[in-house]
């Protein structure tokens, strides 16, 4: 059983439609950013603060192998996670399947100024605007691309994840 890998930026949803996804699928669902906390036993930002982001990363790294050792799991990653090219090699080695959760920069930018806490990489709306773009040709290298407005429920995104893997045709909609 292939494991499913959620990227995109941060606020597209991934952990929300991951475990929806998951619960679908009957795999598990597994939230990388979570696996940090309990790595470092501390919060995300905290993580940063503490070690900085060299570090984070070196053991998001990790944390990412491990899961892609796993089988039958839907892993939500970080949103700088895809961006980095030995992590999409760990996913595409391991026969992993990436789905690209694309919104809006609109939306996204109402999610995170309604909520940016616990968001690191969150400095303000242009910067976040710019890392997005900046991050954008990477998240596109995902096997699905999913085109969204950000009105749809986590369940109906599932949903329209398994319509894509089902086809398995790896196409943008
Ligand atoms: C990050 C996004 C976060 C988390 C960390 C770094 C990023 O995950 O991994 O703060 O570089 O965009 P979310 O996308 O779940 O917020």
């Amino acid at each position: 059983m292939r494991n499913i890998f959620l990227v995109g930026f941060m606020g597209a949803g991934k952990s929300s439609v991951g475990a929806a996804l998951a619960a679908r699928l009957g795999h598990r669902f597994i939230d990388l950013d979570e696996r940090l906390r309990e790595r470092f036993e501390a919060s995300i930002p905290e993580v940063f603060a503490v070690h900085g982001e060299d570090v984070f990363r070196a053991a998001e790294t990790d944390e990412l192998a491990r899961c892609a050792d796993e089988q039958g799991t839907v892993v939500a990653t970080g949103g700088g996670t895809f961006c980095i090219g030995a992590n999409r090699e760990i996913i595409s080695k391991s026969k992993g399947v990436s789905v690209y959760l694309d919104l809006p920069w609109e939306e996204l930018d109402r999610r995170l100024a309604a909520d940016n806490s616990g968001r690191p990489k969150y400095d303000r709306a242009e910067q976040a605007r710019s890392l997005l773009e900046e991050r954008q040709p990477e998240y596109r290298h995902a096997d699905v691309v999913i085109a969204l407005e950000g009105s749809e429920r986590p369940d109906e995104v599932a949903e329209l994840v398994l319509e894509l893997l089902r086809e398995g045709t790896p196409c943008a909609i």
